[in-house]
């Protein structure tokens, strides 16, 4: 198959997948600073927080500060994840100028993962999210989902396309916009990942269809040029691979948002991102946390520097 997409849209996901998982707290202000970098570098999408309850995800209860703190850009899109009414409510409490431009509802392909991330099963997501799609568009919120495990399962194993396509539908039952497809924990390969994609494909057009690959295989830029092939144009990335998920043990970060950028300025695909800014900005948060970028693009641009 060739590769025919001309321009690809990145979603950084660093800001919230990555510092969810961290350990030693981050500062809401190198928050910030992070989200004033990205967008620096040319990122068009951040995924900057999650409103969800401080007890199960403590790294992410500055939520409402940062969203405060951010210096808006014209045309980047802000988003937060928001699992129930409640952490919209939340989001929406903020004057209008600080809402986020777009929500993320996230269910999963394993009823076993369902359980242990939001504490309830696949039918239960679908119906505490009907609200809050319904609440969030009524106030021009795009949503998108994510659809966890849909190549495999940390509690249950093996995830089908079947499981994965079921998913898919009930997020287009509630009228979710956009599909994001997630490797929460690194284990697809190419063939897998486009026959789990396909099923996505069946229900929402290319340009409202995602992949969100962690790279705990080192599969992850394989599965990305594997979307490619099927046209499928946006990605969530991470700026110098942070992430994981605190309810997924031993996933890693997701695919780095440098190693992306370098994949595709070699495909001669646009992403609209300055490489060295990002790899700046990739600098900066791995400082914050006092380690090296986990991407391998950005430590061999910065060791030539
Ligand atoms: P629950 O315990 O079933 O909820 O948790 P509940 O409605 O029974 O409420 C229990 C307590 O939580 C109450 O407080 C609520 O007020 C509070 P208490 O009375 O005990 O003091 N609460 C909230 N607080 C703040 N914001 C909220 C909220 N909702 C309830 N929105 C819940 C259900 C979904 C809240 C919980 O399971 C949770 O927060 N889970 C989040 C897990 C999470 O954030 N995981 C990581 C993000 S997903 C991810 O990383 C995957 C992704 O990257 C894709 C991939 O890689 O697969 C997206
Ligand atoms: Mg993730």
């Amino acid at each position: 198959m060739t590769v025919t997409v001309e321009r690809v849209k990145l979603v950084d996901v660093g800001p919230r997948d990555g510092l969810q998982n961290e350990k030693q707290p981050v500062d809401a202000a190198h928050k910030i600073e992070l989200v004033h970098r990205l967008q620096a570098a040319g990122l068009r999408e951040i995924e900057v927080t999650s409103y969800v309850s401080p007890k199960w995800v403590p790294q992410m209860a500055d939520n409402a500060q940062v969203m405060a703190g951010i210096r808006r850009e014209a045309g980047v899109r802000y988003s937060v994840l928001t699992p129930n009414l409640k952490g919209l409510e939340a989001a929406l409490a903020a004057p209008r100028e600080q809402w986020p431009d777009e929500i993320v509802v996230f269910g999963a392909a394993s009823e076993a993962f369902s359980q242990r991330n939001i504490n309830c099963s696949i039918e239960e997501s679908i119906e505490r999210f009907r609200p809050v799609v319904a609440a969030a568009q009524a106030q021009g919120i795009k949503v998108r989902c994510a659809i966890s495990c849909a190549l495999g399962c940390p509690y249950q194993g093996e995830v089908t396309p079947d499981e994965v396509e079921r998913v898919v539908r009930l997020m287009k039952g509630i009228r979710v916009d956009h599909c994001g497809v997630a490797d929460t924990i690194g284990v697809g390969t190419p063939r897998r990942v486009q026959a789990a994609m396909e099923r996505a494909l069946e229900h929402y057009p290319l340009a409202e269809v995602s992949g969100h690959f962690h790279d705990t295989y080192g599969q992850a830029l394989a599965n990305i040029y594997a979307c490619l092939e099927l046209g499928v144009s946006t990605f969530d990335a991470s700026i110098a691979g942070l992430g994981g998920c605190p309810y997924a043990k031993g996933a890693t970060g997701n695919v780095a948002t440098e190693d992306v950028v370098y994949l595709l300025d070699g495909l001669g695909i646009d992403t609209g991102i300055d490489m060295a800014r990002l790899v700046d900005a990739g600098a900066y948060i791995s400082e914050v946390l006092g380690r090296a970028p986990a991407s391998r693009a950005a430590r061999a641009l910065l060791a030539k520097r």
